[in-house]
């Protein structure tokens, strides 16, 4: 299923402004070749996705999608699906602007919020206007504090329809373990599976996980679901204690 469909790094910055160019960093181009080499395990995580939504979800759905980045996976995991409706949410205008081609791939109405989702979630809650059935967030979500993971949890719960979905992609940590732990050991298993990284992106992947990395274990994100109302959680992909991908059920 997973074809190489999205656009890539040469024509995007063909078409881009300056401005957007300026955002092709170095922090953006090493997440392409972390989803290019497939280390986060993005194709064998959208794979069960793909198949989760063929198989449980044949009625048409509206997905909202926070954190979407690029959308390069969500949007192969959605052709053939019943998707009626696609919102992508993210904090970067240009991971938007690439966001929105990405999907071209899927037939479906589109909607593309650029913000923070801890004051759009809330935002939303508030209109009244959509509700969805399926949310997803990966890969963004352990950027939250606790408080803030607790908070958009309640706020989650009330942006779905009945018989929803939260779909967390996410790194989690083993029941225990600090964050003082978990960080080593992901590097750990970054120096030695990630065999294309530069010594120079080895440190950006360190400074970044130790500036926005805070994952929970899966025991403390059932709490928090929990707590908020959720009624089951259901695990469909684990990898090597550091990901996974939950479904929290209304
Ligand atoms: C690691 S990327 C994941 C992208 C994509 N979901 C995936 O799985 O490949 C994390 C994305 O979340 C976005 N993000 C992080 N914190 C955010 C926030 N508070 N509000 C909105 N977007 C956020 C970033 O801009 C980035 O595009």
């Amino acid at each position: 299923m997973m074809n190489n469909t999205a656009l890539n790094f040469t024509e995007i910055l063909q078409e881009s402004s300056t401005q957007c160019r300026e955002f092709f960093n170095d922090r953006w181009k090493l997440y392409q070749k972390v989803l290019g080499n497939n280390y986060m395990g993005h194709r064998e995580i959208y794979h069960v996705l793909h198949e989760f939504l063929i198989s449980n979800w044949q009625q048409p759905f509206k997905l909202l999608d926070l954190g979407c980045g690029d959308a390069s996976f969500i949007a192969q995991s959605l052709v053939n699906t019943s998707v009626s409706s696609y919102c992508g949410l993210d904090i970067s205008q240009i991971a938007i602007a690439i966001a929105r081609k990405n999907m071209r791939l899927v037939s479906c109405e589109q909607e593309f919020i650029q913000g923070d989702f801890c004051q759009v979630i809330p935002s939303l809650v508030k209109e009244e206007k959509t509700k969805f059935n399926i949310i997803l967030s990966s890969f963004a979500f352990h950027h939250l504090n606790l408080e803030q993971k607790d908070y958009i949890f309640s706020q989650l719960k009330q942006l779905l329809l009945p018989g929803g979905v939260f779909i967390l992609i996410d790194l989690v940590s083993q029941e225990g373990e600090s964050r003082e732990s978990y960080i080593p050991r992901y590097l750990k298993s970054v120096e030695k599976n990630w065999l294309q990284i530069t010594s120079e992106e080895m440190s950006l992947v360190s400074h970044h996980m130790l500036e926005s990395d805070y994952p929970e274990s899966q025991k403390t994100l059932e709490l928090l679901a929990k707590h908020n109302g959720f009624q089951k959680v259901e695990c469909l992909y684990q990898q090597e204690d550091t990901t996974q991908l939950c479904c929290f059920y209304t």
